[in-house]
């Protein structure tokens, strides 16, 4: 029975933390410069209906770290563009691959290309979800702090795809998530119910002051996502205020740390001096990519990461 991921909650708590320890060996075994070819003669489909640089390069060296091979598809070049259905692709393309990473603008589509395939499909990421990136978050917190239950992130901004990644997260984690963002702007509902449900710690308010005050790690994105380029103007408007600058980190727990999925707007959600300060973990992070996502692959397409080194 094959696997997907669409969602964080897709793992349960021991997947995700297998995942993660397996990301942590996969990333010392690189370091070391140990060959690690657990998916060698396998061939992964990468589907970018939007730009990316983290996605794309990690998952393509992920691939070839792993022994494997990855595919490029824009949908304008392959006959997705000139309307062959989705369910089609799907079909066609679990023929030839042993997974398929889509990054879509509509969840939906993902969903769609999921229900059809016969391998393993990934989110990398959708108008309303980007768990690849809240499993290397995770993974470079656990770096820092070990144990996570308990921590407080404050997200300040825009209530997104990778925010609502970050609330699905909190069932997983034990962690809780407090939002600051403009009314308008919140998390969509339902994914703050789903994550109740589960048991995880949500809190949303419109005071980024009040979310910082006590939190142990910041976590901010654009304020205009890819697909929402037409609201710009109102989006700068409504988002004024929610700078994480150094006044706002002052309000934080002493030394917390400040993530960001990148791409940044220095001067729009985080301040230049944030960004390239002592408290910034934007890099790690986007490195983490790298190896949380090889250890996704290996999971997804082989089941168990072997223990032999
Ligand atoms: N954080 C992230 O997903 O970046 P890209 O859009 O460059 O892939
Ligand atoms: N929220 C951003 C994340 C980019 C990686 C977007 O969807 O554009």
């Amino acid at each position: 029975m094959k696997k997907d991921f669409l969602s964080i909650l897709d793992l349960d708590s021991d997947e995700l933390e297998g995942i993660i320890a397996d990301a942590m060996r996969l990333k010392r075994l690189k370091s070391e410069g140990v060959a690690h070819e657990y998916l060698r003669g396998k061939s992964l489909g990468m589907i970018f209906e939007k730009p990316s640089t983290r996605t794309r390069v990690s998952f393509e060296v992920g691939m070839s770290d792993l022994g494997g091979h990855a595919l490029f598809l824009n949908p304008q070049d392959i006959q997705l563009g000139r309307g062959e259905e989705i369910r089609d692709t799907a079909r066609v393309l679990s023929r030839y691959l042993d997974a398929v990473m889509v990054r879509a603008y509509s969840h939906a589509t993902i969903e769609e290309f999921a229900r059809y395939s016969t391998i393993p499909i990934i989110n990398g990421l959708s108008d309303r979800l980007h768990p690849c990136q809240v499993l290397a978050d995770i993974m470079t917190l656990r770096e820092r702090f070990g144990d996570l239950r308990d921590l407080k992130l404050a997200w300040i901004g825009d209530g997104n795809n990778v925010c609502n990644s970050w609330i699905l997260s909190t069932p997983l984690t034990g962690m809780e998530v407090v939002v600051a963002s403009p009314p308008r702007y919140r998390p969509a509902a339902g994914v703050v119910e789903r994550a109740r449900a589960a048991g995880g710690r949500v809190t949303i308010v419109t005071d980024p002051a009040e979310a910082v005050r006590e939190a142990d790690v910041l976590y901010t994105d654009i304020w205009v996502s890819m697909g929402n380029e037409d609201e710009r103007a109102e989006r700068l408007q409504a988002f004024q205020g929610y700078t994480i600058d150094s006044r706002l980190l002052e309000l934080a727990v002493p030394g917390a740390p400040v993530m960001h999925c990148l791409p940044a707007h220095r001067g729009e959600e985080i301040a230049d001096e944030v960004l390239e300060g002592p408290r910034s973990i934007v890099w790690d992070q986007a490195e983490n990519r790298l190896h949380a996502q090889k250890a996704l692959l290996v999971r997804l397409i082989r089941g168990e990461m072997p223990s032999e080194e």
